[in-house]
């Protein structure tokens, strides 16, 4: 059965029918997270390492990471950012997947999952896609997570009205809205995007979903009922925002 994160990759506009939009609105620095996964690597005489990806997205940290000498496979729900990351990163594999029942070989020495498990919103997602995570790691291996943080998080859903507007080319324009409230652990988002084109209708479409930020008991209880058992959780790198967790375990 698809999990709802997975359902939500392939619905959500911004992970699918406005994927080439992604990287012209999130455009924070890959420079910080790769450095830190590189760096970590190196400190454990692990470069080049074998790493996969999970949740890529377009490709731009996985891109990072070939760049500084590694092997990169990836995998997402989403075909459409997917076919993005792997124009991003032609020697990679590619798998489409649901990370919630990943069946892929314990063979890397890392596993990056930036940004990601925020869209899992129940326990039993949330247990699954950690366990699988732990699953795909060699002896050793190294875990990686990017989360957003419970507290910080609900302090910055204030409810108000964000609008930023790109330019996709040949004339066409994604006005993109988005408004955050907090509800109960869980982060409500609701979009809104407006695509104009010369000499076309506009097109508007709306989107709305629950994110589901982390405590730092959670992530240790999780990790640890997945076997990693050494856990080191600090505050996110390469966010603009200070409301991320930076989490390395083993
Ligand atoms: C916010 S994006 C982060 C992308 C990338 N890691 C980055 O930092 O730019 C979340 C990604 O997780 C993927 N995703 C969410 N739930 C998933 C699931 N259950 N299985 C596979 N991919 C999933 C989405 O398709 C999307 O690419």
């Amino acid at each position: 059965m698809v999990s709802s994160s997975a359902r939500g990759s392939s619905e959500r506009p911004f992970y699918a029918r406005h994927a080439e939009a992604y990287d012209l609105l999130i455009t924070d620095p890959v420079e910080p997270w790769v450095g830190a996964v590189h760096d970590r690597l190196r400190s454990v005489g692990r470069t080049p390492a074998v790493v996969l990806d999970a949740g890529c997205g377009t490709g731009r940290h996985a891109a990072g990471l070939v760049a500084a000498g590694h092997r990169v496979d990836l995998v997402d729900a989403s075909a459409d950012l997917l076919s993005l990351a792997v124009t991003r990163c032609p020697s990679a594999r590619a798998i489409s997947a649901d990370l919630c029942e990943l069946d892929v070989p314990p063979v890397y020495d890392a596993v990056t999952c930036r940004g990601v498990l925020n869209d899992m919103i129940s326990d039993r997602e949330r247990a699954a896609a950690v366990r699988s995570l732990a699953g795909c790691l060699n002896p050793g291996g190294l875990l990686f997570l990017d989360v957003r943080e419970e507290r910080a998080s609900q302090s910055r859903a204030d409810g108000a009205t964000h609008r930023r507007q790109v330019d996709l080319g040949d004339g066409a324009r994604l006005t993109f809205t988005s408004r955050t409230t907090w509800s109960e652990g869980t982060l409500r988002v609701e979009e809104e995007y407006d695509l104009a084109r010369p000499g076309m209708p506009e097109q508007r479409s709306g989107y709305t979903f629950a994110m589901q930020p982390w405590s730092e008991a959670e992530l240790r209880a999780v990790l640890h009922d997945s076997g990693l058992r050494t856990v080191q959780i600090s505050p996110g790198v390469g966010r603009r925002t200070a409301d991320r967790l930076f989490v390395v375990a083993h």
